[in-house]
């Protein structure tokens, strides 16, 4: 194991680097030291000072597969030997056109027949929601907003953050707002009435647990009711 110098590592964290929903001036106090993890195996990661840890929210919830697996290793290995990153604007390789095959594979008999790769969870969100108001706009429609429930979370970009709870992620200003229009549960959503339904170009859910709102599970039967209220109502 190489030797980590703790103490150094936590000073040049604290002069160059920002970290995520966290306020600074707390994490750069003289008190304040968190963990320098340097190695992780399965289901555990190691501190720079040999401790070991269960990583019990896998990574929020990113390393469901655990740290350093075997099998994804050697493909990651495998693909470096060959080329580590192409452009796919213009372009297309091997390992992204057996990838798109093997997630449409996994929806038989649906429309999603193609795959839009992006780079996480939030421009993910992104994404799909121009997608959608594109695919409106090219049926020279008036749909625009979009649905989406109260206290979710869907990442923070821009967009993503407008749809989620305005308390974590939003910015006063409206100007980077999205026309998100927050529903409670289903009854709120199938009380929406046929002039409301007329301006709503998608219902964005994470299905089946709101994971940052406290792991709240939807109640029995509430992805297959909105599912079936975007199919009656022909929303995305
Ligand atoms: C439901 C959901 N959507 C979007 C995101 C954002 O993903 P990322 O952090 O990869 O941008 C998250 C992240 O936790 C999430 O839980």
């Amino acid at each position: 194991m190489p030797e980590w110098n703790t103490g150094e590592l936590i000073a040049a964290d604290k002069r160059f680097v920002w970290h995520p929903f966290t306020d600074m001036r707390e994490w750069c106090a003289p008190e304040h030291e968190r963990l320098v993890l340097v190695e992780g195996r399965g289901a555990l990661l190691r501190d720079s000072n040999g401790r070991e840890y269960i990583d019990g929210n896998s990574s929020i919830w990113t390393n469901i597969h655990g740290h350093n697996h075997p099998h994804i290793n050697a493909a990651i290995r495998r693909q470096l030997s060959r080329v580590a990153h192409t452009s796919f604007l213009g372009c297309m390789n091997p390992a992204a056109i057996e990838f798109a095959q093997a997630i449409v594979a996994l929806f038989p008999d649906t429309p999603l027949t193609k795959v839009f790769f992006s780079d996480d969870g939030s421009t993910g969100i992104e994404v799909a929601i121009r997608v959608a108001d594109q695919y409106w706009r090219l049926r020279r429609s008036r749909r625009y907003q979009f649905i989406a429930f109260r206290s979710g979370y869907h990442g923070d970009t821009a967009g993503a953050a407008s749809l989620g709870a305005a308390s974590m992620f939003q910015t006063r200003s409206s100007r980077w707002n999205f026309p998100a229009i927050q529903v409670s549960d289903f009854n709120t959503l199938s009380a929406l009435t046929p002039a409301e339904i007329a301006k709503i170009a998608a219902v964005v859910i994470e299905p089946p647990i709101q994971g940052a709102a406290g792991m709240r599970v939807w109640t029995s039967g509430t992805l297959r009711a909105v599912r079936d209220w975007c199919s009656r109502t022909d929303t995305l």
